[in-house]
């Protein structure tokens, strides 16, 4: 069986579960090496079940003892599980089983990190603590008592009663064992609390090693700032006494959000100003709200089944992001989001690995926590909020909540609540959710007699197991500009639902520029043929704040475009345009520092493959390299002044004002130091009191080649912090030359600090080797191959995350022959290693055959 195709299983085969659970009662003796979890749980016949199969998951579980009604049985064991001979009514199951959290090392279940006990259950976890059926649709309340040493013994819900050595818990709100947590170890809190919109008081505790006090304060703010908006934009309010987060330094993900007691990575909750950039702070208040807010979308309303996993994160994405753009700037977040979205949910969705928002079939269920589900989710969810309009779409969530509370609900019960609260019928919508690919719109425009024609054109290409594409229901903003720069036509939607449309204007004095898919209404890739000085003139005139950004950018990509092909480059219009835009004082520095960051290599690459050129990935570099240094010589008199003009004076604050100003400063100092030579990096390095811009420093200085002194300085400083020494790592890797990037990984991976069962580590070296697309896709293959090697490694101590980061390897096809082929080897050899899991087998076929 070990090498056989790993079965999938289909949503169109979901069946009810055969029994539900009353009361759970569950009782943890903790030992690292032999943890006994006893289980008393009271089951009832489903009436509505097909099945009365008994049937309960379990992995890597040794079974003491099992009893029904107290009558010791002996189950008969199955593949991922067990089954018994059960009464048809009511009974009380009870097991004892042994489990040891220290050998645990996929950090799945409950596992050990830094000497303390933690668990992480979603999406399969659960089965590996015991047995029970571990699924979404089967919610209980859980009372919960630990036995052990450690001095703190958390689990969900209210805290009941402790004792020297014990604690108990008791979660009233009905749960499905993905929600279950539990945590043990010498732990030490910041407590505060909040008082909910009726005046109910919540204990809130971050718990944290003894050591890290001091970068709980950013954390628990954001958490509070997370409460107070889900009142007031959601109307929601926390429903237990506590609310708990606990920082862990072993985990697979960012965070997860168990009742009442979420769980974080250590990077996406502890901050301070001396160990972590803007960037983090901006990453971790958006993590804090996102776990807050699944307390609503996700737990009082779960998933029937994991098919329906975009109904909570899609959601809870889209709330988060929502935060982040009332906390910060709207248009700043926006195009970050997009940026991201671009960055990874188009390349999924334009290569092997592309899957719907709601997929038909899965293998291994990790391996779908996407930017697909997540990010496209969340696109999926503003579009129908831009359709029905903002009221609309307040009054459809209040009707979610009020309809679906305590339950396992389906994306079919979210699209049902948008059409009883509104009437409209959104039967065409829904194909977002089962069509995967990202759709092109192209568009024309013609002008005679006053009347100014728009002609919208979609297709969505062939994505894997998905030849035919039918049109989406597309909602397109569109504004328009007269030529003198002042708007005519303020925003208003298009609703694109057929192949080819075409929209009407009257009564305009002369033809007007298009300002097309405003703060991009619809995750589409957007085509139209365009002059450098239309781009140059919405740049300088757009009023959306994001297509005036994307005016830049896209000009920007036509003249990358250019020198990689050798053709003629609208340089000239390129940087006239972005000069007048970085001197604008009425625009907000981050956006003007956005402006700075040119599209990526990745996006380059695959923009000139859509083109039918096969990107070089050494030509993409370059010709980033010569733009930039483009941007220097034609800046050069100005660079000193506005960068001055960007220090801060007052303290630190992470917040979006400070951080924009150290953004533009460091977007300018990157231009810069392509003609001083590291000089003013070193005395920005040497001054710098916070991180950002000592991270933002060194980094220049490594792309200058003289980074040597300050890494030293930078790692003697740091030593004993791992974020920090995470950076430390992934800094060189990123900045490294292409023809060294292997080779300096390569010797990273041997330095005594290099912990690789680490998620974060292991990330911090690899995830930036695959982020330096000229280094990884070097000629040599060099990096092809140690990349394979060290996945082949992790792939049996920790198969989630080797899965995931075989997505490096995603592009193979967009690439020249020898390229190809020496991708193509590498995957063959990781899908063909001995006892590889059943993660990693999955995404390497589907990268491999898609
Ligand atoms: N539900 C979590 C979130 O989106 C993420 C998550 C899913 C996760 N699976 C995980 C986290 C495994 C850690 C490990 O917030
Ligand atoms: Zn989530």
């Amino acid at each position: 069986m070990k090498d056989a195709a790993p079965q999938p299983i289909y949503l169109a085969d979901y069946t009810p579960p055969a029994f539900l659970i009353d009361t759970v009662e569950l009782t943890f003796l903790l030992n690292p090496t032999a943890t006994r979890v006893i289980s008393k749980i009271r089951f009832t016949p489903n009436p509505n079940a097909t099945s009365k199969e008994f049937f309960l998951h379990g992995e890597e579980l040794t079974l003491i003892r099992a009893t029904i009604d107290g009558k010791e049985i002996t189950p008969e064991f199955v593949e991922d599980g067990l089954t018994a001979d059960v009464p048809d009514a009511p009974f009380t199951w009870e097991t004892e089983v042994e489990i040891a959290p220290e050998d645990n090392t996929a950090l799945s279940g409950l596992y050990m990190s830094n000497g303390m006990y933690c668990t992480q259950c979603e999406a399969e976890g659960f089965r590996r603590i015991t047995y029970y059926p571990d699924r979404p649709d089967v919610m209980a309340p859980f009372k919960v008592r630990i036995e052990g040493t450690d001095p703190v013994l958390l689990s969900n819900g209210n805290p009941t009663a402790s004792g020297d050595g014990w604690a108990e818990w008791h979660d009233p709100w009905p749960k499905p064992a993905y929600l279950f947590a539990l945590v043990a170890g010498d732990l030490v809190a910041r407590d505060d609390s909040f008082t909910t919109m009726s005046g109910k008081e919540v204990d809130l505790k971050l718990w944290v090693r003894p050591g890290d006090e001091g970068k709980t304060a950013f954390g628990m703010q954001a958490l509070k700032d997370s409460m107070k908006w889900d009142e007031e934009v959601y109307g929601r309010e926390y429903d237990l006494d506590i609310f708990q987060i606990v920082a862990v330094s072993d985990f697979n993900m960012g965070a997860m959000e168990n009742k009442g007691l979420n769980i974080f990575n250590t990077s996406a909750v502890l901050a301070s100003p001396e160990t972590s950039t803007d960037a983090n702070f901006e990453r971790i208040e958006a993590i804090i709200a996102h776990e807050y807010f699944h307390n609503w979308t996700g737990n009082r309303i779960t998933c029937r089944d994991w098919f329906q996993l975009s109904l909570k994160e899609g959601l809870t994405v889209f709330r988060d992001q929502q935060f982040s753009g009332d906390m910060r700037s709207k248009a700043v977040c926006r195009i970050n989001d997009v940026s991201a979205l671009r960055g990874r949910q188009f390349r999924e969705d334009n290569g092997p690995l592309a899957h719907q928002v709601q997929p038909d079939s899965f293998v291994e269920i990790n391996n779908f926590y996407t930017a697909t589900i997540y990010e496209k989710g969340a696109e999926l969810i503003g579009m129908m909020k831009t359709l029905v309009g903002d009221d609309a779409y307040a009054k459809a969530l209040d009707l979610y909540f009020e309809r679906h509370d305590g339950e396992a609900a389906t994306i079919e019960d979210w699209v049902k609540v948008f059409e009883d609260s509104t009437g409209r019928d959104l039967t065409h919508f829904r194909r977002w959710y089962k069509q995967a690919g990202t759709p092109r719109v192209a568009v024309s425009d013609d002008w005679k007699d006053g009347t100014y024609t728009l002609t919208l054109r979609q297709s969505t290409p062939p994505t894997p197991g998905q030849d035919e594409k039918l049109p989406q229901h597309i909602p397109f903003a569109v504004g328009l500009l007269n030529p003198n720069g002042d708007e005519v036509v303020s925003t208003q939607i298009l609703e694109l639902t057929e192949a080819e449309q075409s929209f009407t204007f009257e009564g305009l004095a002369a033809k007007p520029v298009p300002s097309l898919l405003r703060h991009f209404s619809a995750p589409v890739i957007l085509e139209r043929d365009s002059s450098p000085e239309e781009r140059a003139f919405l740049l300088a005139h757009d009023t959306d704040p994001f297509n005036k950004w994307e005016a830049g950018r896209t000009l920007a990509k036509d003249v990358l475009v250019a020198l990689v092909t050798g053709e003629d480059a609208p340089l000239e219009a390129y940087l006239d345009a972005i000069t007048v835009m970085l001197r604008d004082e009425s625009l907000d520095p981050a956006f003007r520092a956005l402006t700075l960051g040119l599209p990526s290599q990745d996006d380059l690459a695959q923009t000139l493959f859509d083109a039918g050129i096969t990107p070089d990935p050494q030509k993409i570099y370059r010709a980033q390299q010569t733009l930039w240094q483009a941007m220097a010589e034609h800046l050069q008199d100005h660079l000193p002044r506005m960068m001055a003009e960007m220090d801060v004076t007052e303290p630190f604050a992470p917040n979006a004002e400070q951080a924009g100003k150290r953004a533009l400063g460091l977007g300018l100092l990157n231009l810069l130091n392509r003609l001083d030579g590291g000089a003013a990096a070193q005395t920005l390095y040497d001054k710098a009191d916070n991180m950002t811009l000592r991270l933002g420093a060194l980094g220049y200085l490594l792309q200058a080649q003289k980074g040597d002194a300050a890494l030293a300085d930078f790692r003697k400083q740091f030593e004993d912090d791992d974020l920090v020494m995470d950076k430390w790592f992934s800094l060189q890797v990123y900045h490294a030359v292409p023809d060294e990037a292997a080779d300096v990984v390569e010797k990273l991976s041997k330095d005594p600090a290099f912990n690789w069962k680490n998620p974060n580590r292991f990330r911090a070296l690899f995830g930036a080797l695959a982020m330096n697309p000229a280094g990884f896709h070097h000629s040599s293959g060099k990096a092809y191959e140690l990349g394979a090697d060290w996945l082949i490694k992790l792939d049996p101590v920790n198969p989630q995350i080797a899965a995931r980061m075989t997505s490096a390897f995603e592009t193979w096809r967009r690439y020249d022959a020898d390229r190809q082929a020496m991708m193509k080897a590498q995957i063959e050899r990781m899908l063909n290693a001995e006892g590889i899991s059943r993660d990693s087998q999955e995404m390497l076929g589907r990268i491999l055959n898609g």
